[in-house]
């Protein structure tokens, strides 16, 4: 008999084939976002769930589960996921690296430019019907070329962002939690500085780290201060390693040149003050966001469900030590 699977939200028909031809599927295409207790009764008969970043497994939901065996995220990003209770809970966890990292980075230079050059209040400018002629001072920016660039978590995403700016001739500044492999810097043309020193020494500040405890407001209020004036701040990770608030404040007295933000602490809700700001960029979580990046996500997640359901052995598996009945065998790669 196949297992019983969800898929909360709207996926790609060809890998919902896909699914169908291993597991009976029960599908929200018409993609209504489920409330907590609308995704626990969906859930309570299942034996996996391809989930999104808005659906969140806790241990409330799981004991409601009681013969759920695997979740696979359809993201590289896990925070929605509770790993340790599903660990105590024997039920498998997966994401999704690798499949995004040049997507991810091309958007983030999409809102370095954005931010430095004012493309989005210009646009916002020319459609108002405001713009009365050419004039020497009109939307000026910032440089990007020439500028420093620091990343902060020189990961695959890191990576893929650093290697783009060899083409902008900047010098580029990386944290991370350890230094990278010789010839990894030596491709990224980067150099290892402590995170202070990153805070300091940025025009363009980029964060690639993923969020947890020990990410919390990794940029807050003490580093905004610390930030050059002018600097721009990029945050195309994650929702809550930048104090929302504090990042606010700062552009709001004029110590930070601008943010662009595809990411926000309490997302779908914006920050109040970010909204009327002319100096950030607003985007909502879209920078893995090209239709074959999409895809690639969404046939990955299938793909861990599936193994995971059949064999135990989904390829992104991020508790091994959760093997859901079948032999253990070799540690499955882990996150970012
Ligand atoms: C998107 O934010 C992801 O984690 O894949």
């Amino acid at each position: 008999m196949k297992p019983d699977i969800l898929v909360t939200r709207e996926i790609f028909d060809d890998v919902l084939e896909y699914l169908a031809g291993h597991c009976a599927v029960a599908a929200n295409q018409g993609d209504t976002p489920m409330d907590a207790r609308t995704l626990a009764r969906n859930l309570a008969d299942k034996a996996g769930v391809l989930t999104t970043l808005g659906d969140r497994v806790d241990a409330d939901l799981l004991a409601g589960c009681p013969r759920l065996k695997a979740v696979c995220n359809i993201a590289v990003g896990f925070n929605n996921i509770d790993l340790a209770a599903c660990t105590r809970a024997g039920v498998m966890v997966t994401n999704t690296p690798g499949v995004l990292d040049e997507s991810t980075a091309d958007f983030t230079w999409a809102l370095i430019l954005a931010t430095a050059r004012r493309v989005v209040e210009s646009d916002a400018h020319l459609r108002a019907g405001e713009w009365h002629g050419w004039y020497l001072k009109q939307f000026m920016g910032a440089d990007v070329h020439h500028a420093t660039l620091g990343i902060l978590g020189l990961g695959r995403i890191g990576r893929q962002v650093a290697r783009r700016a060899q083409g902008f001739d900047m010098p580029v500044l990386y944290h991370s939690t350890r230094q990278a492999d010789p010839q990894v810097e030596r491709a990224c043309n980067a150099t290892f500085v402590g995170k202070d020193e990153l805070v300091a020494r940025s025009d363009i500040l980029t964060l690639h780290v993923p969020y947890a405890s020990s990410t919390h407001h990794i940029i807050g209020r003490q580093e905004l201060a610390m930030m050059k004036p002018g600097a721009i701040l990029i945050n195309a990770a994650r929702g809550g390693v930048v104090d929302d608030a504090a990042l606010a404040e700062a552009l709001a007295d004029g110590r930070l040149g601008g943010a662009g933000l595809d990411v926000f602490e309490n997302e779908p809700a914006l920050h109040p003050a970010l909204a009327g700001m002319r100096n950030v960029v607003l985007t909502p979580h879209i920078a893995s966001s090209s239709t074959a990046t999409r895809h690639a996500m969404a046939m990955l997640a299938a793909r861990n469900l599936v193994a995971a359901l059949t064999t135990g052995q989904p390829p992104h598996l991020l508790n091994p030590e959760v093997r859901a009945g079948f032999p253990a065998e070799g540690p499955g790669p882990h996150a970012r």
